[in-house]
């Protein structure tokens, strides 16, 4: 009994429990099932894929620039399988097909598709005066190239297309997301050139040719930023043809009451006016790069050194330019030009410069011995000592009243070095850079054809200015019979020079270590065009035969302000004294432009010395 009741339930209510309890379990199993696929439900969906893209590649004449516009389209950041290649190139006298071929062959794995569209024969157009003379029969086959293009596109159901002309190089990898995410009908990317060329016009003549307006410079300079309407974009833009308007958009034939110039660029622009869309041109990033055009009767050798020209200015300023993978490049062959050396001068630790200057040079083909640059920031004032140095009594510098800087002494003890070895080795002609250079277009072909004017007259000269400040180029008087040549008056800077061995004797024969100035102030001295007469007083033989080039043919690749701007010579420490650090942060020396007030202050500060 007691065993009953201590028993309360029976076994049958035993079995009712458990079942309730297996119950429960299963009930939890199910909720917990059902959870689990409502949490499923819930689950975010999977993204859009990207809008697909056609690229129209259309090419004639390509072979220096197609490596590095294939280079920058193969690095685009967008899914590749959303893009379709449609390539045509036709008329060529140089290797543009093959080229095309073995990118295309390489990366037809990666792209959506790929149409192709060779034409290997004729190799010109009846009529022209060379490959890059616009005839008509050229405007209107282009015109039916693109048209064809835009045919495929639409029949794709493409959303965009981007038309991309080969001496277009987008390196700006972000550029296809960027003109998209502006959700315009027709956009595009500004592009940077050499000059004031780019793919946009602000304004157009009721004849529909170019016309300058106010925005224009603003626009190209960046001084002001965004998405402009403008009445004409060519050579790279992005359609959206998903927009109604664009259905009537057409390339070829021009519009029936087409009355302007037969030029495709223009006869779009009147398309985009009677189909009301308007054109956008972004300037928000630096994208990439346009090459301004040859006149009609020039080479494709000539458009390759304009190319040239823009690939190392983009090495300054950036986005760089990268050749394919996928293409051969055809190494070049640097030589040392006219001379017996080129000397670049390179401190160690500025590795950056001396990449770009010897990227730079190999793409001029010119072949440089690099010399490692005194630093003077590594130099106490004792080894200053010990090397021999001593300042000129009674320097400062005409700006900021200083005396002369550790970095100072530094660059013209490496000029010093430069000018004992070419005495030594008994070199005739040589040229000497630093390595903050900017080249201005044709530098090698202009540099020895002067060479050869300079010898053919049988000029006697020590030094010949290639880029310097100049301080009053009005008085400057030029050489008889060789081109574009002075005789210099008191300049700044010594960038880029071409110096004889005689030069180079007198300079040495000076002894300018024991009464040192900054090396772009003892030049003038030698040249006897320094205003200072105290100056002068230390050097008897001021009898240097110095001249410059005129225009210039290379600048420096910033100036003071700049952002990226950095002196090695003007922002350290004082010559003789360790200790005393200071703020410095560049002369006016350095300034961009001289203008004509500063001149003013100029001669006002070297009258007070
Ligand atoms: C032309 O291009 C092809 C493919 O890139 C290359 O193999 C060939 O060497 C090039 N020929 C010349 C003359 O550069
Ligand atoms: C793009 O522009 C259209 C009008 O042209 C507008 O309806 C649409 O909302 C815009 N899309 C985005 C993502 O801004
Ligand atoms: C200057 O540097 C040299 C090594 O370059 C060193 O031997 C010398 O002691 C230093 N002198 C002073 C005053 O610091």
């Amino acid at each position: 009994m007691t065993r009953s009741s201590r028993i309360p339930r029976s076994e049958p209510a035993r079995q009712q429990t458990r079942r309730l309890m297996l119950g429960l379990f299963l009930w939890g199993l199910l909720v917990g099932a059902l959870g689990y696929f409502a949490e499923e439900r819930q689950s975010p969906e999977s993204p859009p894929q990207s809008p697909t893209v056609v690229v129209a590649l259309i090419a004639r004449n390509a072979a220096h620039s197609l490596p590095y516009y294939l280079g920058a389209l193969e690095r685009m950041d967008y899914p590749k399988d959303r893009i379709a290649i449609w390539c045509a190139t036709d008329h060529n006298i140089d290797n543009t097909t093959a080229i095309l071929r073995e990118w295309l062959t390489a990366m037809q794995k990666y792209y959506h598709s790929i149409e192709w569209r060779p034409l290997e024969e004729p190799k010109s157009y009846p009529g022209e005066l060379g490959p890059k003379h616009w005839t008509n029969g050229r405007y209107e086959y282009l015109m039916k190239l693109k048209q064809a293009a835009l045919n495929f596109a639409r029949k794709q159901w493409a959303d965009y297309i981007l038309y991309m002309d080969t001496d277009n190089i987008l390196c700006n990898r972000q550029t296809l997301r960027l003109l998209i995410a502006e959700n315009k009908t027709l956009v595009a990317p500004m592009l940077d050139s050499q000059s004031a060329y780019s793919n946009f016009w602000c304004g157009i003549t009721p004849q529909g040719y170019y016309r300058r307006t106010a925005e224009y410079f603003p626009t190209k300079h960046r001084h002001r930023l965004g998405c402009y309407p403008v009445p004409m974009l060519h050579s790279t833009f992005l359609i959206d043809l998903r927009r109604v308007a664009t259905k009537k958009l057409t390339f070829y034939p021009p519009h029936r009451d087409y009355s302007w110039p037969f030029d495709d660029i223009i006869v779009f622009a009147f398309s985009c006016k009677v189909t009301e869309i308007q054109p956008y041109i972004c300037n928000k990033k630096r994208y990439g790069y346009i090459n301004v055009p040859v006149k009609p009767q020039q080479s494709l050798e000539d458009d390759h050194l304009n190319f040239v020209h823009l690939m190392v200015d983009a090495l300054i300023e950036g986005p760089v330019m990268y050749p394919s993978r996928y293409v051969y490049l055809p190494p070049r062959h640097p030589d040392k030009m006219l001379f017996d050396e080129i000397y670049l001068i390179n401190l160690v630790r500025r590795q950056d410069r001396r990449e770009r200057m010897l990227q730079t040079l190999y793409e001029l083909k010119i072949d440089a011995k690099v010399v490692d640059a005194v630093d003077g920031s590594a130099l106490n004032s004792s080894d200053i000592k010990a090397l021999g140095v001593n300042l000129l009594p009674g320097y400062y510098d005409p700006f900021s009243g200083r005396t002369l800087t550790k970095g100072e002494v530094g660059c013209f003890l490496s000029h010093y070095f430069i000018w004992k070895e070419i005495v030594d080795l008994q070199l005739e002609r040589s040229v000497v850079f630093e390595d903050d250079v900017r080249f201005e277009g044709l530098f090698k072909r202009r540099l020895m054809r002067l060479m050869e004017e300079v010898e053919l007259v049988e000029l006697d000269w020590d030094l010949i200015y290639l880029g310097r400040k100049l301080v009053n180029p009005s008085q400057e008087k030029e050489v008889d019979d060789v081109r574009n040549l002075v005789i210099a008056d008191y300049s700044y800077w010594t960038l880029a020079y071409v110096i004889s061995l005689q030069g180079a004797q007198k300079l040495i024969n000076s002894q300018p270590l024991e009464k040192m100035m900054p090396v772009d102030e003892f030049l003038p001295i030698m040249y006897d065009r320094h205003p200072n007469e105290e100056y002068k007083k230390h050097f008897p033989n001021r009898n240097l035969m110095v001249y410059s080039v005129s225009p210039l043919l290379v600048y420096p690749t910033h100036y003071t302000g700049d952002p990226n701007w950095v002196s090695d010579t003007e922002t350290s420490t004082i010559w003789d004294d360790d200790s005393k650090k200071t703020d410095w942060s560049g002369s006016q020396k350095t300034l961009k432009d001289s203008t004509d007030t500063r001149h003013a202050m100029r001669s006002a500060s070297r009258d007070e010395l």
